[in-house]
């Protein structure tokens, strides 16, 4: 139990770590992409205002001032009016068809360069001369945000890696006094009722030896002793109840064998049968000759009879309570059906707490602790199994046990 709150911490923990640096990076990254990007605008404006300056009408005819004005990366090209190109420096020129609009264009083949283009006009003349289209290659731009993918990525990766081993440490340290605590009431809550068992059952046993001669006392005298034989039996079954609970939460290893779970389940309808016909009950239990399983008998036995007890507890007279169990290769399915008094749909989150009683089954019937869910849950979960139940109020309810085939 604490190992699974430990990991569930751990895992919200890198989970929310996740989610701060995946931010931090994209923000870093969204930053540094625009900065990079913004200087390479500019570089290309400063490039054009220079380009569109060779540009000239010389003597009618359109000319270009051959300058070096590129460096390795760039190119310029220079257009007439039409969109005729004329001439053109640099490596990395633009291949794209030319817009004959202010506009930046990328292309990615047959290399990648970033271009932008500029009409070109003669201040002095006021006369539109044609375009000029600077490119610059991005291969070290995209390089560049690769190194910083590449750097932002590990960097995380080797944080999350560093934050797990820190988490680790630091859940350990949380839980160890919440652990500790808790153990040391599991220790006490067994310690508690084992030691109340035996004073229980001396009440018990003195209670039912001075009833034997019921003539020899006043009949108020014998109805007190009944109440005090009464109230001990339930005391003994609570602690029980709370040193099995106790038990079971201590994860203590126990002996699990193969076994057939179908003579169980004959013994538990024998078991039940008189107490059924009794309350006018139709107690059936219907099961398969071989059902093989490996775990705990008598733990699964108690858990049987805690649903059991609880269907005939709970179902009126003139009721059915109906066990069936079958086998599949993976599974053992046994479900303990009954036309009881139901679940409200908002109770049956809460069936399986300790201590729990829905407030009509309480006034319904007044034995019983709440424990006997809780106790079947944990059984059916140590032996990798799972408990299901449906209920429909004042119709009835079907629990479901999953426990691994043998
Ligand atoms: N078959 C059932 N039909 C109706 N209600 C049930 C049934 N089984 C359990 N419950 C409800 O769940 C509560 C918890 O059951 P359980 O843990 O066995 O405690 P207890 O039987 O001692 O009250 C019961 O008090 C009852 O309200
Ligand atoms: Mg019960």
């Amino acid at each position: 139990m604490f190992k699974q709150i430990q990991t569930r911490l751990l895992l919200s923990y890198l989970a929310v770590l996740t989610v701060v640096l995946g931010v931090f990076a994209i923000s870093v990254r969204t930053t540094f992409a625009y900065n990079l990007n913004h200087q390479l605008n500019n570089r290309l404006a400063t490039l054009a205002r220079s380009a569109a300056l060779e540009l000239e009408l010389d003597g009618g005819t359109l000319s270009v001032d051959l300058e070096n004005i590129t460096n390795e990366n760039q190119a310029v090209q220079w257009f007439d009016e039409d969109g005729t190109l004329i001439e053109s420096q640099g490596q990395y020129v633009a291949t794209l068809p030319l817009k004959q609009e202010p506009s930046f264009q990328t292309q990615q083949h047959p290399y990648p360069v970033k271009a932008l283009t500029i009409p070109v006009t003669d201040e002095n003349k006021g006369l539109f001369l044609g375009y000029t289209r600077v490119s610059e290659s991005t291969v070290a731009f995209n390089n560049t945000l690769r190194t910083l993918d590449i750097g932002l990525g590990s960097g995380i990766i080797a944080a999350l890696a560093l934050s797990t081993l820190g988490g680790l440490w630091l859940t350990r340290q949380a839980m160890s006094p919440i652990e500790n605590s808790f153990r040391r009431l599991q220790r006490f809550t067994s310690d508690a009722s084992h030691e109340l068992r035996s004073p229980l059952m001396a009440i018990q046993t003195n209670a039912t030896v001075a009833l034997k001669y019921p003539e020899n006392m006043r009949t108020s005298d014998a109805e007190k002793f009944g109440a005090i034989k009464s109230a001990s039996k339930q005391m003994k079954a609570l602690t029980e109840d709370l040193l099995m609970l106790a038990r079971l939460d201590q994860e203590t290893v126990v002996k699990h064998t193969a076994f057939n779970l179908s003579p169980v389940l004959e013994q538990l309808h024998t078991l039940y049968q008189p107490q059924a016909s009794t309350e006018q009950i139709n107690f059936q239990v219907k099961f398969e000759p071989n059902l093989p399983t490996v775990g705990n008998k008598i733990q699964i036995t108690r858990l049987l009879t805690n649903l059991i007890d609880n269907a005939l507890r709970y179902t009126p007279e003139g009721g059915m309570v109906t066990v069936t169990a079958k086998s599949s290769p993976t599974k053992l399915i046994i479900s303990v059906e009954d036309t009881g008094i139901g679940i409200a749909p908002g109770h049956l989150d809460h069936i399986f707490d300790r201590f729990w009683q829905a407030d009509q089954a309480r006034a319904y019937k007044k034995d019983g602790a709440g424990l006997g869910l809780a106790i079947a849950q944990n059984i059916a979960h140590s032996h990798g199994g799972e408990i299901k139940v449906i209920s429909h109020l004042g119709q009835g309810s079907c629990f479901t046990i999953e426990l691994p085939a043998g």
